[in-house]
Formats: structure tokens, sequence, C-alpha cells
């Protein structure tokens, strides 16, 4: 009896608690799943809201971004303001990307300011405002809702002075193998549009300077859309597309040591010779034209000083890299042209003087600093500086270099400046002779 009692009791008890246990997980899921909608249909924009305003100061980001900039450094450094005009014109955020190798790419290892001086690059463009590529990652990255996006490429022509825009076949492999731009969390799929837009013969060449106001609404109106990345490239062009306007500024870093040195070496003749594209059956030669030159120059002037700046490997255990990314092969020839002028004269560069030893100790990895200063990089900047300064800068003539290029018409320009304006400098540009 006893027993059947107990049992009963358990029984009921347990029965009760199975009830409650119910009642419980009810009340407790119906909570869970109140919450769950309120966050969905409540919550969920706002967060993405809260983090727009953190990045760019809105509701709503609307970003461009150049992910990669063709050409080298002088070149680039002139389309990225072609660019900055564009995100003045439309009202984007410009995204800088990441510098490194001479150029201006979202797959190079160092930040935009690196390169570029973002305070006196806000102060020419005031009403631009920019967000590097780190932190344009990191918005993508935090956002519930990923960015939608625009693809657009720009391109000019040789014969059609029309402008013309058209739907391009999306190309979403070749952005994400080439460019890696899948390491962006953006909403990228066969419906993105992709846009490819004509902008007439503009910007074919380096001299050009129109404000090209028809250009400007032409593209004011084609590049309307609402997506919040545009994600922009450009083929062929060669020059700036509107007003040209004087080069980005070089981070405060470069320009602090390049000072340091011209300090050091003041008064100073600088030679730029650059081997590519030089005979090489004549390296020799242009080296002994080249020392005869500058026993006369320093004679006449009693300038003792000499800084070189060359494509031909000076780092240390750099398998035979040349400094420049479109100078591939160097020969015996260009070893002993330059062992015939380093035996005639104390030659001083980026590397006999130290003054980039410095950037050891920039936040980077030792790795990717190495491939910077081994092949085309950053030194590129410092000898242009020092070059453009120099009271003697003297080019190589036709047959013994790349005699023309954007780099020595940069140094040119500059110089010429100087020169109307200041009379520090006592020449533009002398080629020594064959
Ligand atoms: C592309 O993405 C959009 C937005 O996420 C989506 O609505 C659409 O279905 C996708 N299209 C394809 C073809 O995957
Ligand atoms: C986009 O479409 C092309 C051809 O229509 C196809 O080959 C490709 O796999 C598609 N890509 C994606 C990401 O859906
Ligand atoms: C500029 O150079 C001087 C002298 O070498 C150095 O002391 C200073 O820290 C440098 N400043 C910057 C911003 O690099
Ligand atoms: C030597 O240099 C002076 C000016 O610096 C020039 O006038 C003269 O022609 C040069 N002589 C030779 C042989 O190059
Ligand atoms: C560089 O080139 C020269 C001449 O072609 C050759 O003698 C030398 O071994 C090369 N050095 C390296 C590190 O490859
Ligand atoms: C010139 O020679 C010196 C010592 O002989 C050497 O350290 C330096 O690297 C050479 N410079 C160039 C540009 O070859
Ligand atoms: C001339 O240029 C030198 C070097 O760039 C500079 O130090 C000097 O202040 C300038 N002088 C004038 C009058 O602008």
């Amino acid at each position: 009896m006893n027993f059947t009692i107990t049992s009963l009791r358990t029984t009921f008890f347990i029965f009760t608690l199975f009830i409650l246990f119910i009642f419980t997980f009810c009340s407790i899921s119906r909570h869970l799943y109140i919450e769950l909608k309120d966050i969905e249909e409540i919550t969920l924009e706002p967060l993405d809201i809260e983090i727009n305003r953190k990045y760019c100061g809105a509701n709503k980001c609307k970003f461009l971004f150049p992910y990669v900039v063709e050409e080298q450094e002088t070149q680039c450094n002139r389309h990225f303001i072609s660019l900055m005009q564009i995100a003045q014109r439309i009202d984007r955020i410009i995204v800088l990307p990441n510098v490194g190798g001479s150029s201006i790419s979202s797959l190079k290892s160092f930040p935009f300011d690196f390169y570029y001086n973002l305070d006196e690059l806000s102060k020419r463009f005031p009403k631009v405002k920019f967000i590097l590529q780190k932190e344009f990652q990191k918005w993508a990255n935090e956002l519930y809702n990923k960015p939608d996006t625009i693809h657009v490429s720009l391109r000019n022509s040789r014969s059609n002075p029309k402008y013309i825009s058209q739907y391009d076949i999306p190309f979403i492999d070749k952005l994400l193998k080439k460019y890696r731009i899948g390491r962006f969390d953006l909403k990228l799929n066969n419906s993105t549009i992709f846009k490819r837009i004509n902008v007439g013969k503009n910007g074919r060449g380096s001299r050009q300077n129109r404000e090209n106001n028809d250009l400007k609404e032409f593209l004011s109106a084609e590049l309307e859309s609402n997506a919040e990345v545009m994600l922009i490239t450009q083929n062929e062009i060669r020059g700036p597309l509107f007003e040209r306007l004087t080069p980005m500024p070089y981070a405060r870093h470069i320009i602090n040591t390049t000072s340091n040195l011209i300090k050091k070496l003041n008064p100073y003749i600088a030679i730029h010779w650059r081997m590519e594209r030089g005979q090489i059956d004549l390296m020799s030669k242009c080296a002994e034209g080249l020392v005869t030159y500058l026993r006369n120059l320093t004679l006449t002037t009693g300038i003792t000083n000499i800084y070189l700046a060359t494509d031909y490997p000076l780092a240390e255990n750099n398998n035979n890299k040349s400094q420049s990314r479109t100078f591939h092969y160097i020969y015996e020839e260009h070893h002993i042209a330059m062992k015939i002028l380093n035996s005639s004269f104390n030659l001083n560069t980026w590397v006999s003087t130290h003054m980039l030893d410095y950037l050891k100790s920039y936040p980077a990895k030792e790795e990717q600093l190495q491939i910077e200063l081994e092949g085309t990089g950053i030194q590129g900047i410092f000898d242009k500086l020092i070059l453009i300064q120099a009271d003697y800068f003297i080019g190589g003539p036709k047959g013994c270099c790349r005699f023309d290029s954007t780099y020595t018409n940069h140094v040119m320009e500059t110089r010429e400046e100087l020169f109307k304006n200041n009379g520090s400098i006592k020449n533009i540009i002398d080629r020594w002779e064959l």
C-alpha cells in the first residue's frame, strides 16, 4: 500500500514538474522569439547606421574606391588627382588605396600616407573626404548588410572624341582573382552593374590642361548611383582628365630625410641615368662621356658633390633586380659602365648615404620593406626630390638611357619653377655627350 501511495505521489510530483518545465520552456522560447524578431525588425538597420556614422559621419556611406591605379608613381599620382576631382564632383568619400612598389593599389602593403601627406592633401582638396583602405575594409566588415556595389571603367579613345557610356559584361572572376576584391566584404555578383565610360580623347597626354566642365557634367550624370561602393578603374588613360594640378605632396618623413641630405650635400650635381632603353653596346661609351662631362663641370663650377639617381640595381643582394618595373635585364655591360663611373667619382646614392635606413623602424613587416627597397619603391620618390633641388641636373643623351619620361618631365617642370622664382639652382637640365 505504502509503496503505491508513494509511487502515486512521486508520479504526481514528476508530472507537475513536467508541466512546469513545459510552461517555463514555452515562455522562455516565446520570449526568445520576440527578442530575435525585435533584433531583426528594429535593431539590424540602426546598427548599420551607427557603423556608417562612425566611419563616414552620415547614415549612409557612399564611397569611390579606386582599387588599382595604373602606372608608376609619377603617373598614378596624377591619375589619382583626376579621381579626387571626380570624387568631389559626385560627392563620394574617396578610399585611399595602399601604396608600394612605386604604385597606388589595394594590392600593396603600405598605407597611402607612407608616400603621401594627408594633411596637405586635404588642404589641397578641402571638399573631398577620404578614408584609408584599412578603415574602409573595417567598415565593410562590420556592416550587417554588406554594401552594394557598382563598377566603373574609364577609358579614352585615340580617335573618337565622343563621351560614351555603356554596360559591360561583369568580370567578377577577374576582380576576385587578379585584384583579390574578395578581401573586402562587398556585395558583388552578376547582378552588379558594370559600366564602361569613354571620356573621348581626354587624358591622352600628361601635359593636357583643360577644365573640361562638359566632361565633369557628363560624369556627374553617368556616375549617379545609389550603390554604397563605386569601384573605379581606368585603362589607357595617360594624363589628367581635367585641369592639371600639381602632384600630390609627399609624406613628411620623405621630405624630411631629403632635406637632411640636401643640407649635407649642398652644393651638388645630380645625375639621372635611367639605363633602361639605353643601347647595351653603348654603355661603356656612355659612361666615359659622362665622366668627361663631369670632370669639366666639377672643374668649372668647383662643385664636387655628386648624387646619382639610377635604375641600375644599387641595393645589395638584390639579385640584379633593377629599380624600375619596366627594366628587366641587367647585363655585364651595365655593370662595366657603372664601374667606369664609380671608379672616377665618389657617387652618393640613396644606398651609400643610408638616408632611408630610418625606414627600418617604420611599422611594417621587415620582408615588405625589403621588397620595397630592392626593386622599385619609395627610393624613386626620394631620388626625385633630390634631383629637383640639385644645383645642376644632368640627364643622359639619346642612346644612353630612357631619354624622355614623365618622371624626368616632373623633375624638369619643378626645376623650371624653382629656376624662375628662386635663384638657388643653376640649370633646368643639361645632357652629357656620348
Ligand atoms: C546578387 O545579390 C543580390 C543582393 O544580395 C541578390 O538579391 C541577388 O539575388 C544576387 N544575384 C545573383 C545572380 O546571385
Ligand atoms: C557570372 O556569370 C558568368 C557568365 O554568365 C559565369 O561564368 C560566372 O560563373 C558567374 N559568376 C558568379 C560569381 O556568379
Ligand atoms: C626629421 O629629421 C630630423 C633629423 O634627422 C629628426 O630628428 C626628426 O625626428 C625627423 N622628423 C620626422 C617627422 O621624420
Ligand atoms: C666645360 O664646361 C663649360 C661650362 O661649364 C663649357 O662652357 C665648356 O664648353 C665645357 N668644355 C667641354 C670640353 O665640355
Ligand atoms: C648579376 O649579374 C652579373 C653580370 O651579369 C653576374 O656576374 C652576377 O653574378 C649577378 N649577380 C647575381 C646576384 O645574380
Ligand atoms: C662604388 O664603389 C664603392 C666601393 O668601391 C661601393 O661600395 C659602391 O657600392 C659602388 N657604387 C655603385 C653605384 O656601384
Ligand atoms: C629657394 O629654394 C631653396 C631650396 O629649395 C630654399 O631653401 C630657399 O628658401 C628658396 N629661396 C627663396 C627665396 O624662395
